[in-house]
């Protein structure tokens, strides 16, 4: 039987009926059709399905959607405003920092959430966080490098 879930996404009110065993990344991509988010392996790896709760980087793959009752998420469709990519999307164009962009959504959303800490994080820092997210294609030196210019900034 279907549980009903409130939830806000990317500041706007949702309502959903949803399985109890459905996991929150089919909940926002097939319920909520924000696809952005992506499924690479469904075993807790790659970090692609990375998504903000209340404020916390989780993996949406290892979380189920009536978990999120009441929560405000954001996903990467959130970070850009108005068309207008944020400083760190922009830095990402600028360093070449993503090849097919399966990774994208789920280092760009950690990456958000680091920056967000007070503290600009050092480049060990940045290293650090990206051991959870897996890029088969870029080598990371242009995320890292990417991430570090907002640092900077
Ligand atoms: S799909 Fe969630 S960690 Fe890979
Ligand atoms: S850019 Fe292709 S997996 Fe990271």
């Amino acid at each position: 039987m279907n549980e009903h879930v409130s939830l806000v996404v990317n500041g706007v009110p949702r309502e959903v009926d949803v399985e109890p065993r459905r996991l929150l990344v089919q909940l926002i991509r097939e319920d909520l059709d924000l696809t952005g988010t992506h499924i690479g392996c469904d075993t807790s790896q790659c970090g692609t399905c990375t998504v903000l709760i209340d404020n916390q980087p989780i993996l949406s793959c290892l979380t189920l959607g009536v978990e999120s009752e009441g929560a405000e998420i954001v996903t990467v469709e959130g970070l850009a405003r108005n068309g207008a990519l944020t400083p760190l999307q922009e830095a990402f164009r600028r360093h070449h920092a993503l090849q097919c962009g399966f990774c994208t959504p789920g280092i760009l959303m950690a990456a958000d959430d680091l920056l967000s800490r007070g503290s600009a994080p050092t480049r060990s820092e940045i290293v650090d966080m990206l051991s959870g997210q897996l890029c088969r294609c870029t080598g990371y030196t242009p995320i890292v490098d990417a991430i570090a210019e907002v640092a900077r900034a």
